[in-house]
């Protein structure tokens, strides 16, 4: 058995308008052990596409009616079918065509004439890294799985050592010295804190498995609500809270709006100490996306540590100063991936911090 009957067969749509490519192709690619499916019109290859998955998409540049570059275009805009391997079929001479297969989202090319053991080569080479791809997503999947069952099965018995604390508080009959009510809080005060732990380790792991719904969302309108929820809570500050428009975006609302919460309320707990907060939420634009900016006036933190903030149970703060978790910026960070969008953070210690944050337009 060869390499390539190892590998299982492997499917390719091969999109090419001229006979004696089509020809030479396919005489390689069947030697090895490859399904091969052809099309000759860009139409065509997307009803192909749309009856079976193939592994990779062998793609011509210049056919007549809807060139390679369209096809790329509407492959790759479709989230099913973006993650399969486009390879262009270029002529040597043709470099503008080259780059603007990479700029539409193309994996590869291989110019013609072909050469056979080149054409394999890359060929596999993009199988080959795809199916690694996949098998990290898995693993990926797997990790957030087994983290969200051991966090789950972890809360109900620190729930029980709660109650069993709150019980020798309230109906043990002899009373308690000092000492121990003293150990007995201490007890149930880190408990609490596991079990917050564990809530927002939950929270983490929602983000990343929950079905992403695509609804429109007026930012500014999240924002503000948020912001009057958390404001509400603690009535007394006295905080300036000044907002731009924002852009009406695309994204799941549940999680834009865990998004907006998240670094809200750090803007809040962080100015907490500030007789004034102040927080100012800006709006950027670039040519593909938008930029959001969220400046505090609080406590802030060195800056050379920011890149860090955005790992599970990263604080640069201590649970005295501010009472938190270090959960907060993952999940933020979660839910920005999961727009294709991006997020960063940068302090200054003692003058405040600005979260700022890209979607994509
Ligand atoms: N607005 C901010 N100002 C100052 N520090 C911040 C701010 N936002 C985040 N941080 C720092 O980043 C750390 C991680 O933030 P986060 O993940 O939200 O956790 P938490 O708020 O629970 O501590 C915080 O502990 C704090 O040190
Ligand atoms: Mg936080």
């Amino acid at each position: 058995m060869n390499y390539y009957q190892l590998m299982g067969q492997k499917e390719i749509l091969l999109v090419d308008d001229t006979p004696e490519h089509i020809e030479f192709i396919v005489s390689i690619l069947s030697e090895y052990n490859f399904k091969i499916r052809v099309a000759t019109k860009g139409k065509t290859a997307l009803k192909l596409l749309k009856q079976h998955r193939p592994d990779l998409i062998l793609l011509d540049v210049y056919m007549p009616v809807m060139n390679g570059f369209e096809v790329c275009k509407l492959i790759k805009s479709d989230n099913f079918y973006s993650d399969i391997p486009i390879i262009f079929l270029t002529a040597s001479n043709d470099e503008e065509s080259i780059e603007k297969g990479f700029e539409l989202g193309a994996q590869d090319y291989v110019v013609k004439p072909f050469n056979s053991k080149e054409l394999l080569a890359r060929i596999n080479t993009h199988i080959k890294l795809k199916q690694q791809t996949e098998a990290i997503k898995e693993a990926y999947k797997e990790l957030d799985s087994f983290c969200y069952s051991v966090s789950h099965d972890l809360k109900a018995p620190l729930f029980s050592i709660n109650k069993l604390i709150e019980f020798i508080f309230s109906d043990y009959s002899n009373p308690l010295n000092p000492e121990c009510m003293e150990l007995l809080n201490n007890i149930k005060e880190k408990s609490d804190e596991i079990i917050k732990m564990i809530s927002r380790l939950l929270e983490f792991s929602r983000m990343c498995k929950l079905e992403m719904k695509s609804e429109e969302i007026n930012l500014k309108q999240v924002f503000l609500d948020v912001y009057a929820e958390l404001k509400n809570l603690e009535p007394e500050r006295n905080i300036s809270f000044n907002i731009q428009e924002l852009p009406v975006i695309k994204g799941d609302s549940i999680m834009i709006r865990v998004l907006v919460q998240n670094i809200l309320s750090n803007a809040l707990k962080y100015t907490s100490k500030k007789s004034h907060a102040i927080i100012d939420v800006t709006l950027k634009e670039t040519k593909n996306n938008y930029i959001i900016s969220v400046k505090d006036n609080g406590a802030g933190f060195d800056n050379k540590y920011s890149s860090r903030l955005f790992g599970v149970f990263e604080r640069l703060h201590s649970e005295n100063e501010f009472k938190g978790t270090g959960v907060g910026l993952a999940i933020t960070q979660r839910i920005l991936k999961r727009h294709n969008g991006k997020a960063w953070i940068t302090g200054e210690v003692g003058k405040g911090a600005v979260y700022s944050f890209s979607l994509p337009k």
